[in-house]
């Protein structure tokens, strides 16, 4: 055989299909993108340029260049996130892979509540871990029971991603205890993928695992923040003893990251996004006001997707008719073992916002 057997069980992303197929469409009501509707901010697209022209176009240091590294650590400490190391990773997805890459050996549980990010399965998968999913419905909330149901011997660490990436929802901090307390009875890691930190709609911040466990490694990144998704920049905090390990893999994979995102980067993380996140929590209310009657669905807390239950819970079917409708949003089943509810992306413009509104009533 060509493929190695390590891709047996990896296929392509269930996101990608409704996104081609989107692309083949003359104008569709697309809600189905996982990324911002916002350009990167001027000045720090202007920071990039000026960077490129000076020639700073070469490899960089494999774990990123000194002064950013001190502004994510400095920005870490800020939010009160333990950690003894930082390196730079080409976005939360090269970082992911160069922690499971790290720690996982064949037959090690992954615990992932469910619904999750795409990404967490496969990457366990191709490592040969097992991946464990913690069912989270109806409200998107750990709960304990469930989760000491779940660990074995063979647990190697537990995956949190608040705000979440499909439900919108935010871990409460005392969800996040419960995590930690069983966690550190168990000397178990914590891999807490903080992406979507900057969009929290209803609190000033939003709580994460590496502030109140030592044993987290924090992934964080430009994409959805700064509007970055094409720089292809992130970065990974964490133990030391797991940093150096991801720092020589990073050797042997990526080798460095972008060189002049690095440069911009240092100037995003002192650049203001709220005007950003304002425009997005209009976004969420008005999407949450035009479902909330004929649709079973919880308020989002953060991020851009809202995750309603479709009605006659038959998510894929429901998909095929909205496309029919010329609307794109993804099937919960690309993200959860369950297929009764949707991804919608509100990351878009009102405008289209509002004509989703309209067939997602009409179809439903
Ligand atoms: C939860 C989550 N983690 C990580 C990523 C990937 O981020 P990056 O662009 O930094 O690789 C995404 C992108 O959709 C995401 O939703």
């Amino acid at each position: 055989m060509l493929i190695s057997d390590r891709l047996g069980n990896i296929k392509p992303s269930g996101v990608r299909r409704i996104f081609d197929l989107a692309r083949q469409m003359k104008d569709p009501i697309n809600l189905s993108i996982g990324e911002p509707d916002f350009d990167i901010p001027e000045p720090l697209k202007e920071e990039g340029i000026e960077w490129i022209r000076r020639g700073f176009n070469k490899y960089t240091p494999t774990q990123g260049i000194p002064e950013l590294r001190e502004k994510i650590a400095s920005h870490l400490k800020k939010k009160g996130v333990h950690f003894e190391e930082v390196m730079v990773t080409a976005g939360v997805t090269g970082g992911l892979l160069l922690a499971t890459l790290a720690l996982i050996n064949p037959g090690d549980e992954i615990i992932i509540p469910d619904p999750f990010f795409v990404m967490y399965e496969y990457q366990v998968l191709l490592m040969g871990g097992v991946p464990v999913f913690l069912d989270t419905y109806p409200d998107f909330r750990l709960r304990e029971e469930e989760l000491i149901k779940k660990l074995t011997k063979k647990t190697k660490f537990i995956i949190i991603n608040s705000p979440n990436n499909p439900t919108g929802a935010l871990y409460p901090k005392e969800d996040l205890m419960k995590a930690v307390r069983i966690s550190k009875e168990r000397n178990l890691l914590i891999l807490s993928d903080d992406i979507y930190d900057n969009f929290v709609f209803d609190a000033p911040s939003c709580p994460c695992i590496g502030q109140f466990y030592e044993n987290t490694l924090t992934f964080g990144g430009f994409s959805k923040g700064w509007g970055m998704t094409g720089w292809r920049l992130g970065y990974a905090a964490g133990p030391k003893e797991i940093l150096r390990q991801m720092i020589t893999l990073q050797q042997y994979t990526f080798s460095s990251v972008n060189s002049f995102a690095q440069k911009a980067a240092v100037k995003a993380l002192d650049f203001d996004v709220k005007s950003y996140i304002e425009g997005y929590k209009t976004k969420r209310d008005l999407i949450y006001e035009g479902l909330r009657e004929k649709f079973n669905v919880q308020k989002p807390q953060g991020a851009f997707y809202i995750f309603p239950e479709v009605p006659g819970g038959n998510a894929e079917a429901f998909v095929e008719k909205a496309i029919q409708q010329n609307l794109f949003i993804v099937p919960g089943s690309v993200f959860s073992k369950r297929n009764t509810h949707v991804r919608i992306s509100f990351a878009a413009s009102e405008e289209t916002l509002l004509k989703g509104i309209e067939v997602l009533n009409r179809i439903s």
